[in-house]
């Protein structure tokens, strides 16, 4: 019989995995479910005999493919897939998903919680500021940034965006102000909401440079990755610079170093973007069906490793 693993060391809500196992049963699938591990041998083992696997920000590295003998397809139950091996996949024919736009919402109301949280200082009573006048830079257009640009607009923010990738008109259409360069966006918001995946090339590049062109009292948010912050940096920073403030829902390998910069520098302690019952329910779904869509009738929509 056909298995599929959900491997999640931090679980989806129950209502997603009761919604992945009526997918999955449905189709006359077996479902094996491995939650919360602390040790990557049990994924090694749980995967043995696995056809498919829906994971979350867990590591499937190469190591893990070798152990997955049986394994056709991978989900990431999620937007970023820098957690997959990709090239590891490619090798042993293994089709890599990701599952863009189902728990984008999720993360945008945090990156807008995570500015109210700053600029209310930390929900403190010391007297903050607001909002609605300030300018948010989205770095980044896609599914999340637009979100973050709406929810911005709504509340009074003037929104500007940087996305080489994505047409200026196309921006412009939502009322949001295109602009030509990384410098501009981060030299003219007082906020800057980061959303870029972790590649080779964005590995590092919010650096000094770009950093200390923010002007006085700015605030960076970081909902997308620690990869891509160069930390070293941003330690200089935060020393340097005592009116400059950076908020992340990954925290940095550093943290507790930045942590001597509080209440200028927050992290939570586990990520948590996409930790919402309606996400988990969306991109939990969408990774089950697009499992049985892939082995059923061989649908390779989603598809990241072509
Ligand atoms: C994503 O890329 O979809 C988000 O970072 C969410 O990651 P998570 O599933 O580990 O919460």
């Amino acid at each position: 019989m056909t298995k599929v693993l959900v491997a999640t060391e931090k679980p989806f809500a129950k209502a997603a995995v009761d919604g992945i196992r009526k997918i999955v049963e449905g189709a006359g699938f077996e479902l094996a479910l491995l939650e919360k591990y602390t040790d990557v041998n049990d994924l090694y083992k749980t995967v043995e005999d696995a056809d498919a696997l829906i994971v979350r920000s867990d590591k499937v590295t190469k190591e893990v493919i070798d152990h997955a003998k049986n394994l056709k397809i991978v989900v990431r139950a999620g937007a970023g897939y820098d957690n997959l091996d990709l090239a590891a996949c490619t090798q042993r024919g293994i089709v890599a998903m990701n599952t863009p736009g189902q728990n984008s919402n999720a993360v945008a109301e945090l990156a807008i919680g995570f500015m109210i949280y700053m600029a209310r200082t930390n929900f403190t009573p010391v007297t903050g500021t607001e909002l609605t006048g300030k300018k948010v830079g989205i770095h980044a257009y896609g599914n999340v940034g637009r979100l973050v640009a709406q929810k911005a607009k709504a509340m009074g923010m003037q929104v500007c965006a940087f996305d080489p990738f994505v047409p200026a008109e196309k921006i412009q259409q939502d009322g949001v102000t295109p602009v030509q360069t990384m410098e501009e966006l981060y030299a003219n918001c007082d906020y800057v909401s980061l959303h870029i995946p972790a590649t080779e090339q964005t590995k590092n590049s919010i650096n000094y440079n770009l950093l200390s062109k923010m002007p006085k009292g700015a605030c960076l948010v970081n909902t997308a990755r620690k990869e891509v912050i160069n930390e070293a940096d941003m330690a200089k920073l935060l020393a340097e610079r005592t009116d400059f403030k950076y908020i992340t829902d990954i925290a940095a390998d550093n943290d507790a170093e930045l942590k001597a910069f509080a209440p200028r520098y927050f992290s939570t302690p586990k990520k948590m973007g996409a930790q919402t019952a309606e996400a988990n329910l969306n991109a939990g779904l969408a990774a089950a069906n697009q499992i049985v869509d892939f082995i059923k009738n061989g649908v390779t929509k989603f598809q990241v490793n072509k």
